[in-house]
């Protein structure tokens, strides 16, 4: 069975990426597939220090709640990472999340992230994708997974503001639910 995270970096619970986050988390079980959940905001999780002990050992000398994802990565099939646009870029839990993700970069190197495949969920309030800023993101995320080597399925992105926005957009959450069928094949 294929194991997807699903990431959520938004702190609103009923906000809009977790929403479409939920819509496709429900797609990828119902077809068969295995999701863990980690919402960002509710975790322990410290900034990259920089001091690259992780080349020297191998993992992260941090002690906190990344201890947990880093072994589910490590051997999941895909990552849905959820984000809400805030001043023109990904959510500081999202980027927080992705700095640390240098410990499995440098301590297991590029080969660590080659079978996952990737999806991103974005939310912003402007009235497009160049206003909101959701193209800094959205190039932020290409230039990882360009860099790592690994494939993103899709990106999802659509216009919402107030915390139900989203539920009315029929053509955003199949959006999401293509991707949940995506990211499983
Ligand atoms: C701190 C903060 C910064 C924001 N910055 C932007 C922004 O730069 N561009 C934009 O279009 N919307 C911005 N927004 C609006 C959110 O992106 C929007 O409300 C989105 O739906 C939030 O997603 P969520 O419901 O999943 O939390 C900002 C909201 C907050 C709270």
């Amino acid at each position: 069975m294929k194991k997807i995270l699903i990431i959520k970096g938004s702190p609103r619970r009923e906000g809009n990426t977790n929403f479409l986050a939920d819509k496709c988390k429900e797609r990828i079980e119902k077809i068969g597939g295995k999701t863990i959940t980690y919402t960002l905001n509710e975790m322990d999780i410290k900034p990259c220090q920089g001091c690259r002990f992780c080349e020297k050992v191998g993992t992260c000398v941090i002690n906190d709640d990344m201890a947990k994802i880093y072994d589910e990565i490590l051997s999941c099939d895909g990552m849905i990472i959820a984000t809400p646009i805030y001043w023109f870029n990904m959510s500081a839990q999202t980027k927080l999340f992705i700095d640390r993700l240098y410990a499995i970069l440098l301590g297991k190197g590029k080969e660590a992230f080659e079978n996952i495949k990737i999806g991103i969920i974005m939310a912003y309030a402007a009235s497009d994708p160049y206003t909101s800023g959701a193209v800094n993101a959205l190039r932020s995320f290409q230039d990882m997974w360009s860099y790592l080597g690994i494939e993103a399925v899709d990106y999802v992105y659509c216009r919402a503001f107030e915390k139900n926005d989203v539920s009315k957009d029929i053509y955003t959450i199949n959006k999401v639910i293509s991707l949940g069928e995506n990211i499983l094949k």
